[in-house]
């Protein structure tokens, strides 16, 4: 495939966002009004909890201990902040979801200050995987976007070599419900063998750039070699669309697991994937392609 990265300045419409996604297009949305919104909630909210206008530089003025506590009450004031919610799911429907019909996962702010090493949940360097692996979903579409300035060695790195080359990992049978709590259960499927980084593209966007790309690319954190803070976002959505025609990436590697029709809450309602579609919540491999 000739390019993986495509820009848009606009919107598409929710079949054509799915077709670009679902075979492999890396969508860049550049301009999208409430952005704006967004980047602006989400730093006013990091600034503050943090008591500084420069948190990407926070790691340096503060022990290791007291940059965590703040760092765990910021994301937990990221999922509640009514302003972000609202401007993340603007931008989402700005880029071509369709508001009514599309479920999403929590809203998530991520930091990745330099020198750290190993993953804890939702902290330090995410191992190659492909989200697909844990959430048994092929029409997942994951959402990122940098909140700060980022550069090539302080981003997210996917691995296109891999869209249609099977790679090493441990993703069969993993339970999320059971992820980082019974022994042997991963935090979450990773790759179990180096990726093949040609053509590895490392995602570099202006904040209030929307990137979309499918939960079934290989992708890690690139790690931090800068002197200055990741902060990034990122949200996960799945069309009821594409569930009901069966549409999605192709699954080429992933194991036999549960499709985490629980972490997905209509954008409208709140309510639950799994509550709507009256399934049994082990309904393992529905909804592979
Ligand atoms: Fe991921």
């Amino acid at each position: 495939m000739p390019d993986w990265i495509v820009r848009h300045r606009q919107g598409m419409t929710a079949e054509a966002l799915s077709d670009a996604v679902f075979s492999g297009r890396i969508l860049v949305f550049e301009r999208l009004q409430p952005m704006r919104d967004l980047i602006a909630a989400a730093r006013a909210l990091t600034e503050r909890v943090f008591a500084t206008p420069d948190p990407v530089t926070a790691h340096r003025e503060m022990p290791a201990d007291a940059y965590q506590a703040r760092y765990a009450e910021l994301r937990r004031a990221f999922v509640k902040d009514r302003e972000i919610r609202e401007a993340f799911e603007a931008a989402l429907v700005a880029a071509g979801v369709d508001g009514p019909t599309t479920f999403r996962d929590r809203l998530v702010l991520r930091i990745s200050p330099p020198g750290i090493s190993g993953y804890r949940r939702g902290f330090g360097l995410v191992p190659p995987h492909r989200d697909s692996w844990g959430a048994g979903l092929a029409c997942q579409i994951n959402w990122w976007l940098p909140v700060y300035p980022i550069t090539r060695d302080r981003t997210l790195a996917i691995y296109p070599a891999h869209w249609a080359k099977p790679i090493a990992n441990d993703a069969e049978g993993w339970d999320w419900r059971k992820a980082g709590k019974v022994p042997g259960v991963p935090l979450l499927p990773t790759a179990q063998a180096p990726p093949d980084r040609a053509g590895e593209l490392r995602l570099v966007v202006e904040p209030g750039a929307l990137v979309a790309f499918s939960a079934a690319h290989l992708h890690a954190s690139v790690p931090n070699t800068t002197p200055e803070a990741r902060v990034s976002s990122e949200t996960r959505t799945v069309a009821l669309a594409d569930l009901a025609s069966r549409r999605g990436a192709p699954d080429i590697d992933g194991g036999d697991v549960s499709p985490a029709l629980d972490w997905f809450r209509r954008l409208e309602t709140g309510d639950l994937l799994s509550d709507e579609l009256k399934l049994p919540r082990s309904h393992s491999g529905q909804y592979r392609s």
